[in-house]
């Protein structure tokens, strides 16, 4: 967006709010729209993140406007900003939403490189949970990547960007057309097009390969099933067995060879992180013998009860 733009939505945002909102700075700045952190000017001076869609870029593709503020409306979860106000004008729509300190993943990995395994798996719960609930919602994202994910100054996970969320049975003109980093867009997008639950599965497990291997994964345009081997190669050399067989089903180029479910997914996470737990087996062995103590004490007492 040129500067002329931004000054003029600047100029907006101090009109429409009436002085209400301090400009702090601009957090992005992308062809549809563009994100602030701005300061309310009251005494308290809460920080807000402040999104601004340009409604002639959303009607030139053939979008709503109104779907981002919408969806968001309707979601109340930890790992997802509020929504704190919408409002519009003739040319902007207007989204003031809880501002999240911190940075977004693509940020952190290009910093640090890939990160340590016990982030790994915390991460890829916090981030799962947030997706089934979502997907419970009857909603799907379809824009996961590390540059929609947050990592919070208190290590937590956020999902951000819901610009091209929909409900997960209304097929629109989106899901005719890829938007975005070629990178983290799922097979069936270059093809059938339509994304489902599994394409946002796709994304997860993208996502949490760059995490992993601090390596871009590879492009599922033309040769999907080679690229699908390098990736897995890539996992079983960087990430241990349990974390790269939940990955590698998560990207599978076929959708149907996916997770059907975030839920089902989970319960993979923690199945293979119990067995990950050189204790576990020690533990369940300790706890079946207690087990057989207590009930053959019950049954000695209950016979002598007798
Ligand atoms: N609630 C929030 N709190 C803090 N920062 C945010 C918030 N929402 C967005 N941002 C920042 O603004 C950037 C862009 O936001 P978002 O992804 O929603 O917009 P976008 O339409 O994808 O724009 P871009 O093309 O610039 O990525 C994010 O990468 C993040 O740094
Ligand atoms: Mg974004």
């Amino acid at each position: 967006m040129k500067k002329e733009k931004i000054a003029k939505i600047e100029e907006k945002i101090r009109s429409v709010f009436d002085q209400q909102y301090q400009i702090i700075k601009m957090l992005g700045n992308g062809g549809m729209g563009c994100v602030f952190h701005v300061q309310s000017t009251g005494i308290e001076m809460t920080d807000f993140a402040l999104k601004v869609l340009d409604k002639e870029a959303y009607i030139e593709n053939k979008l709503d406007f109104m779907r981002e503020a919408d969806v968001m409306k309707g979601l109340n979860h930890p790992g997802i900003p509020k929504i704190i106000a919408v409002t519009e004008d003739q040319d902007y729509v207007y989204m003031v939403q809880e501002y999240i300190r911190g940075e977004s993943l693509s940020l952190v990995i290009r910093r640090c490189g890939q990160l340590r395994e016990e982030y790994l798996k915390i991460w890829m719960e916090s981030m799962a949970e947030t997706l089934d609930y979502l997907h419970q919602q009857g909603l799907i994202h379809r824009d996961i990547k590390p540059d929609n994910m947050m990592l919070t100054d208190t290590c937590e996970i956020k999902i951000i960007d819901f610009g091209l969320a929909r409900q997960q049975e209304k097929v629109d003109q989106a899901d005719k057309k890829v938007f975005g980093t070629l990178s983290f867009t799922a097979p069936e997008r270059f093809t059938k097009k339509v994304g489902t639950v599994q394409t946002d599965i796709y994304g997860f497990g993208v996502t949490m390969y760059y995490v992993t291997t601090g390596k871009k994964p590879e492009n599922m345009k033309s040769t999907p099933l080679q690229s699908y081997a390098i990736m897995e190669q890539k996992l079983s050399e960087s990430a241990p067995l349990e974390i790269t067989e939940i990955l590698t089903k998560a990207i599978a180029v076929k959708p149907q060879q996916r997770y059907r479910s975030f839920n089902e997914l989970r319960g993979d996470l923690s199945h293979k992180n119990r067995i990950a737990d050189p204790y576990y087996e020690v533990r369940q062995v300790q706890f079946i013998n207690m087990f057989l103590i207590l009930a053959t004490l019950f049954l000695i007492g209950l016979i002598s009860a007798y």
